[in-house]
């Protein structure tokens, strides 16, 4: 499913004294298949824009194009409920809204709200489990009696077993100590290239996005300001630090060697291997001088 936004505004309580243009003039598309992270300040209107991906929000102008769907400002449109079924939202603290008995209830509640029966949901918990990396042992127990790690996973499994085509992530790793984050985010980079999902991120991590994501959007103010691979974003970290973002620590490291040494690596180093191979190519041609 291709997403594509024309001109979007957003304002919030439109005609009173609070209203305020969250989002504005925003044109971007997300190829099906494609993994985006969205980076920027606190209050730059990340998940505003998120929300409008399976029409929780709608456009105060402009439109947005889901698939089939095409959402214009101003216009009712009724039929979303089968947009949200293939858009799945993970929202920040996901593990909040669990409420049932058990987490095979919780994971159940969302397709048997889709129209599936009961034995056929049952059926498929262990396989949504196994997809978040939880084993059938926490399958009767209480959602609140496992830990947050856990607890975000079981929430997660929900979403996935509406077998979206397209997820949306906002802050998914946040809180999650340095092991539980890479194992979530290993877990939806094999989700994406499994299932050929569509991934939208929020991140505050931009050694996440220069990791895992195949483009970045930075959003600004209310508006994009940047949009690239992350080669292309993390080439200019002058920018990046102008806009007051950080810059991945092996970037920052890059930087220092090469001021130091007075050399140039090829390309950004987005990760510890690829400052690991840079070094390699830098001692050898030293060798060879
Ligand atoms: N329900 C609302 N009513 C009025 N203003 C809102 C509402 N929700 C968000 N805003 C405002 O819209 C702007 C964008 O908010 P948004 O939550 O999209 O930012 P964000 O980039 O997700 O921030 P964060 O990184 O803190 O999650 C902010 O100025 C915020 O105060
Ligand atoms: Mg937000």
């Amino acid at each position: 499913m291709d997403i594509v936004f024309r001109d979007v505004e957003h304002r919030y309580q439109v005609n009173t004294p609070f209203e305020k243009r969250a989002l504005y003039d925003i044109h971007v598309d997300i190829r099906s298949g494609s993994y985006v992270a969205v980076i920027g300040h606190t209050g730059s209107g990340k998940s505003t824009f998120l929300q409008h991906l399976n029409g929780l929000l709608q456009p105060t102008k402009g439109t947005v194009h889901l698939g089939d769907y095409t959402i214009t400002a101003g216009k009712k449109e009724k039929q979303l409920k089968p947009l949200r079924k293939k858009v799945g939202i993970v929202f920040q603290f996901p593990e909040h809204q669990l409420f049932e008995e058990t987490v095979e209830k919780d994971i159940c509640f969302g397709p048997m709200n889709f129209g599936m029966k009961e034995e056929d949901a049952k059926a498929r918990v262990r396989e949504w489990l196994t997809l978040v990396g939880l084993s059938e042992d926490v399958r009767h127990k209480s959602p609140f009696a496992l830990s947050g790690g856990q607890m975000r996973r079981v929430a997660i499994a929900g979403v996935l077993a509406m077998e979206p085509e397209v997820l949306v992530l906002d802050e998914p790793t946040a809180g999650l100590d340095p092991r539980g984050r890479k194992e979530m985010m290993e877990m939806f980079a094999s989700l994406q290239q499994q299932k050929r999902m569509t991934i939208v991120l929020v991140t505050h991590s931009m050694e996440e996005a220069a990791r895992y994501a195949d483009e970045i959007i930075i959003m600004h103010q209310g508006t994009i300001v940047r949009r690239g691979t992350p080669e292309q974003i993390f080439r200019h970290v002058d920018d990046l630090l102008h806009l007051g973002l950080d810059v991945p620590e092996t970037i920052l490291f890059q930087r220092a060697i090469e001021q130091k040494f007075g050399v140039q690596f090829d390309a950004p180093c987005l990760t510890m291997e690829d400052i690991v191979q840079s070094l390699q190519m830098l001692f050898a041609r030293v060798k060879r001088t």
